[in-house]
């Protein structure tokens, strides 16, 4: 029963090399309007952005899907996706432009971000550094690369909190109605270094390469989510909720992202009664 279930091996790998075309493709096209004057909205706040570009994007892999997998759905962020989605269909979770202030104000640091899930299992992810040419991969099982080079499993060498440097935004170290500010701060203090670099995925991606122990926020969406997990999970990282509770696919979440050796000590010491429950979603 259970090989049913799985994605066929060879289908698969048809898909992802397909896909890995179809994203450099996307790359160049942004790299190559990166200079033109760009059409900027806010979405649900004034400092959530979006382009015309991440528009573009999402629809470019939308077309894609229609063409060659139209039994797929697609989830994205922009609103090209399908209206409704169940668990068990095989679904592109797709984010075209993850980062986007910092595509906007900085012209670096941005992803495309995808994760293809079957049944309710990520098989291919794909976390495209679009400026810096880097391709962050995994498909289940076969071990995570970035570009062409294999990333070494997570768990060679014990670590501590005091040694780590995690990832996460300034606004979780303020007060917020998320999680208790004190129980970040004394994170700061307690880590060897603390990052934030305005991109999920590449939080994730930084995870998954070892460059970064944690990669800690307090409210993602699916799409944000969707590759990075898939490919922390080849070199052995741990991905929850910051209550150490397995993520809900389709669901908006809190997430910890992290070194095996380091998720369960930050969960538990600094996260987990620091959440407000019933925090605004
Ligand atoms: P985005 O750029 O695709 O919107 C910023 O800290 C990171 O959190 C980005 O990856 C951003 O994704 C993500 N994020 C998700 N929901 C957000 C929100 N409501 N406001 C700001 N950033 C959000
Ligand atoms: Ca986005």
């Amino acid at each position: 029963m259970e090989a049913q279930l799985l994605m066929d091996t060879i289908e698969r790998e048809i898909l992802a090399n397909r896909l890995r075309s179809w994203i450099l493709q996307a790359g160049k096209l942004i790299r190559d309007k990166m200079n033109d004057p760009l059409t900027i909205s806010t979405k649900s706040n004034p400092k959530d952005l979006v382009t015309e570009m991440d528009k573009e994007v999402e629809f470019f892999f939308a077309t894609k899907i229609k063409e060659f997998y139209p039994n797929h759905l697609l989830l994205g962020e922009e609103g090209y996706g399908h209206n409704e989605i169940n668990k068990t269909d095989t679904i592109w979770i797709i984010d075209p432009n993850d980062g986007t202030m910092n595509f906007v104000n900085q012209k670096q640091d941005f992803a495309i971000s995808i994760g293809i899930y079957h049944q309710g299992i990520g098989e291919i992810g794909y976390i495209y550094d679009v400026m810096s040419n880097t391709l962050y991969s995994a498909l289940r099982g076969n071990g995570a690369y970035k570009n062409n080079a294999k990333l070494p499993k997570l768990k060679n060498e014990p670590l501590s909190v005091d040694e780590s440097i995690v990832a996460f935004s300034h606004r979780w170290l303020m007060k917020n109605n998320f999680v208790n500010e004190k129980s970040m701060q004394q994170l700061v203090k307690e880590v060897r270094g603390v990052r934030s670099y305005g991109s999920a995925a590449l939080g994730f991606a930084r995870v998954a390469e070892g460059s970064l122990d944690a990669y800690i926020t307090m409210r993602i969406e699916p799409w944000d989510i969707a590759a990075g997990k898939i490919i922390v999970n080849e070199v052995g990282g741990i991905t929850t909720d910051v209550q150490g509770k397995e993520l809900k696919l389709l669901e908006r979440s809190s997430v910890i992202s992290a070194h095996p050796e380091v998720h369960h000590t930050i969960v538990k010491k600094y996260l987990n009664r620091a959440v407000k429950r019933g925090a605004r979603k």
